[in-house]
């Protein structure tokens, strides 16, 4: 079967991005994503491409080249569910916040909603993928809905999990270390697997497009992220250990990283993981263990979260130790508020739960990232719940230029790791900051050396933030 028109659910960090290179890899296929969200769609639509939804390194040039050619952004759902051959399902899947399994559960209100808005929409046959990443056996509960809501009509599942990292989506669609497709066994099943095989083959080599049954196919997109964050995890426990024991832990991540077995990347201490999938598909991950009764299994991974929250708070308390106990009423200026550099997206970024601790202790937090706006960063200390928004506001500035983020800082605090922030005048910043002038670097990408030399203040205390 030749796929000559797909539809893709959900116009995110997902959606956007991947469809637009399908559409660029393939000129003879008609893309068209839709969202609930009119004024994404619009993002989407807009002319100055320096405004799309989603900050992602050369995507402005992939949606240029294929955007209005056989590339398209819409709200009208329906239409281009009708259209397709193909539909992909790529909405949001967050943590339940209320209910059995809240805090812990994937919330597939979302997912089932356009399963049964694709049978409501369907007058043909489809294909339906879910790229959405979502708990292991999920395929079963969108084909009962379309098997019983259908009217008739055939549609097979397939699982098409995306393993694109933000700051590099563009990078990682064009060249993807694999693709993943599950699918039923049977000949239909097959025959839907080899219809996608077809589209990615269009620029992936076909030894990198993997076809599996359904249930690995979901279950490794969760094992992926666990896997990869449980490395983090580890490295920043171990940069804990190295505080205490005058072990470096970049020295320490280099040397075991040489290691073949272990290999150099993701070593690197921080901080803490962010991000939207991470702790999300961890937390899932834990509560289907549960569901199953496997304690011990649910216990390993949830380990890894802990230390995450562990690493946030512990860089949160170190400030507030290093700053002689109190805060209160003092400026501590953030660079970096995005959960990783490159990208506009700040859901779980370490950056909001140091914020919110210091808040707690009533410091002054000045924040400046260059891709992330104001509104976001109230909107983002608002999710929590902890405070009014008056209160917010009047403890959290932001600001659009560093030098001035830091003027009269008592501390300065790397959230994220932004290139800029390494070419920064740090002698200019140092004169600009009230002494001693304190610098937590939270990404560790800082030459630590240099600014000890610069700032004849900085105490011998502070050597163990450079572990960060
Ligand atoms: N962000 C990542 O790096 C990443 C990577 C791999 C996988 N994923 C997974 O991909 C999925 C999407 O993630 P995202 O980051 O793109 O989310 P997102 O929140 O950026 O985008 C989801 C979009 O879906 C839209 N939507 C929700 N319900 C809809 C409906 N019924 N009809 C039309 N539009 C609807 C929302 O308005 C939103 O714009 C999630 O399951 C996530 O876990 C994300």
């Amino acid at each position: 079967m030749k796929i000559t028109k797909i539809c893709c659910i959900g116009a995110g960090y997902v959606g956007g991005p991947t469809m637009a290179v399908i559409a660029q890899k393939c000129p003879d296929i008609t893309v068209t994503v839709v969202d609930i969200n009119q004024a994404r769609i619009d993002a989407w639509n807009g002319e100055d491409l320096d405004k799309l939804p989603v900050y992602e390194p050369g995507l402005d040039k992939v949606v240029a080249e294929a955007r209005g050619r056989n590339l398209f952004f819409s709200t009208d759902v329906n239409k281009a569910i009708d259209e397709a051959q193909m539909v992909f399902i790529s909405v949001n899947t967050p943590t339940k916040t209320y209910g059995e399994g809240k805090g812990m559960a994937a919330d597939l209100k979302w997912v089932e909603l356009c399963a049964r808005q694709i049978a409501a929409a369907s007058t043909s046959d489809k294909i339906v993928v879910e790229k959405s990443t979502l708990p292991v056996r999920t395929a079963q509960a969108v084909k009962d809905i379309l098997d019983n809501t259908g009217g008739g009509r055939k549609f097979q599942i397939l699982s098409n999990p995306e393993f694109l990292a933000e700051g590099t989506a563009v990078e990682d669609l064009l060249a993807p270390d694999r693709v993943l497709i599950g699918g039923d066994p049977g000949p239909e099943g097959q025959e839907a697997i080899e219809a996608l095989v077809s589209v990615y083959a269009a620029w992936v080599p076909r030894e990198r497009i993997l076809t599996t049954n359904i249930w690995s196919s979901e279950l490794s997109k969760l094992t992926a992220n666990a896997f990869l964050a449980q490395r983090v995890s580890s490295i920043n426990a171990i940069s804990e250990l190295c505080e205490q024991t005058g072990a470096d832990v970049t020295e320490v991540a280099r040397a075991i990283g040489a290691d073949s077995r272990i290999g150099p990347k993701f070593l690197k201490a921080s901080v803490g993981f962010g991000g939207s999938c991470f702790q999300k598909d961890i937390l899932n991950m834990v509560y289907i263990s549960r569901s199953y009764g496997l304690t011990e299994v649910a216990d390993y991974w949830e380990q890894v979260i802990k230390m995450n929250d562990h690493q946030k708070a512990r860089f949160a308390k170190n400030i507030i130790k290093s700053l002689y106990n109190t805060v209160n009423g003092k400026k501590i200026t953030f660079l970096g508020w995005a959960f990783k550099k490159d990208t506009n997206d700040t859901r779980e970024s370490a950056a909001i739960y140091v914020a919110d601790h210091l808040i707690n202790e009533q410091a002054q937090i000045t924040v400046y990232d260059p891709k992330v706006s104001e509104e976001k960063i109230y909107a983002d200390l608002e999710y929590l719940n902890t405070r009014s928004p008056e209160e917010i506001r009047r403890l959290v500035k932001v600001v659009y230029d560093p030098y001035e983020a830091c003027l009269d800082a008592h501390a300065v605090a790397i959230l994220t790791e932004w290139d800029e922030f390494v070419d920064y005048d740090w002698q200019r910043i140092y004169e600009a900051m009230l002494k001693p002038a304190k610098v937590f670097d939270g990404r560790n990408i800082l030459p630590h050396e240099e600014l000890r030399t610069m700032a004849s203040a900085y105490s011998p205390s502070e050597r163990q933030y450079s572990n960060y």
